[in-house]
């Protein structure tokens, strides 16, 4: 980091273009190592920027022993990677577009080596169930699976993360729900030109420290089939008044062109398994009584019906039925 910190006293937060070493490295499962970076607080591929004088394998085996303590083992280049979807902006505002040299490293061992503070920690994980991904890693990863080195996602419909991952379909999605006059508030193109920042942004809405103070914290979740966004839910951790009043617990939505495939079905009986694993013993979940798919997703799922409340919803008087469903 020596190299852009110095760059950055005379460029400031502008927009540069750095060359680094990104490392691919599995263990006898073939589970993926990640480390959870102290800069984005989420989970990435170990690796970072070149130095003065560096090549990039000797960048990428500094980076290794540096955020992960492994050493030695073969190196092998998968690919570089660049263009406008490597570009990032950092938590403090420093704009950076990434030219990746991509990596694999077999055969490593422990050194001595701790990881630096860069690194918060360090886990193996299955790449059917990756966690909350820093969004280049989200990138890398549906880039390998492109090329065929990772297995394409084959899974059955699961509730993922938000990540980059799914940028291209999670785009398309909201261009459809725009269509049919639903979530217009947001601005699509800025969306696009900074998709992590989107994605960070969901991602810290859990944590009761980083969500809107007027809001309660929230696990957003998209549910996501052969690596294409489907729908989305988000399980609220606990209910304030409005909430208790007609929003609930849980809302969801399916993508208007995979509805009426069971997906709605599916994305509440997730919610409801994951609202259990985050706490939550009974869950209210609530619509309009005109809205016949949404009634039959929460009946099916075990909603029991407590009454139809009369509610002000932004000025404006509505109906809500109000359901709730034991998970523990
Ligand atoms: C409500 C919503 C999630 C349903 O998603 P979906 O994937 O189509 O749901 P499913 O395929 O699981 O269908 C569930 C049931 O509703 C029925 N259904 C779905 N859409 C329907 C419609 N437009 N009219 C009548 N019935 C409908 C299905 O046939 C199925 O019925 P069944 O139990 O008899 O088989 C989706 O329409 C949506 O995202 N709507 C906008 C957001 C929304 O209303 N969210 C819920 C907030 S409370």
């Amino acid at each position: 980091m020596e190299y852009l910190r110095q760059l950055r006293e005379f460029v400031g937060h502008r927009p540069i273009i750095a060359a680094g070493a990104t490392l691919v490295v599995r263990n006898s499962d073939e589970r993926l190592l990640l480390q959870l970076r102290s800069d984005t607080e989420t989970w990435g591929l170990p690796g970072g920027a070149m130095e003065l004088g560096e090549t990039l394998p000797e960048t990428a085996r500094r980076e290794l022993r540096e955020e992960t303590g492994l050493e030695g083992g073969e190196l092998r280049l998968l690919d570089v990677l660049s263009g406008p979807e490597y570009f990032f902006i950092y938590p403090n505002g420093d704009q950076l577009y990434s030219v990746i040299a991509l990596y694999e490293a077999s055969g490593v061992t422990e050194g001595t080596h701790i990881p630096d503070s860069e690194t918060l920690r360090l886990s193996y994980f299955s790449l059917d169930e990756l966690p909350e991904l820093e969004s280049r890693t989200g990138l890398i990863i549906r880039h390998l699976r492109e090329m065929s080195y990772f297995p394409r996602e084959s899974s059955p419909a699961r509730l993922a993360h938000p990540s980059a991952e799914y940028r291209d379909s999670f785009l398309e999605a909201m261009h459809e729900f725009q269509g049919e006059g639903r979530f217009l508030e947001r601005d699509l193109t800025k969306m696009a030109n900074d998709f992590e920042g989107y994605v960070i942004g969901l991602l810290r809405m859990k944590d009761r420290a980083t969500q809107r103070q007027d809001l309660v914290p929230e696990t957003r979740l998209w549910l996501v089939e052969g690596g294409e966004f489907i729908g989305v839910t988000g399980i609220r951790h606990e209910l304030n008044e409005n909430l208790l009043a007609w929003g609930g617990h849980i809302g969801y939505a399916v993508r208007p062109s995979k509805r009426r495939r069971g997906y709605g079905k599916l994305i509440l009986q997730l919610a409801l398994e994951k609202s259990k694993e985050i706490g939550i013993s009974r869950v209210l979940v609530t619509c309009s009584p005109e809205n016949v798919a949404s009634r039959k997703i929460i009946e099916s799922n075990g909603g029991i019906l407590e009454n139809e409340a009369e509610v002000e919803i932004d000025g404006k008087l509505d109906k809500k039925l109000r359901y709730w469903i034991d998970v523990a």
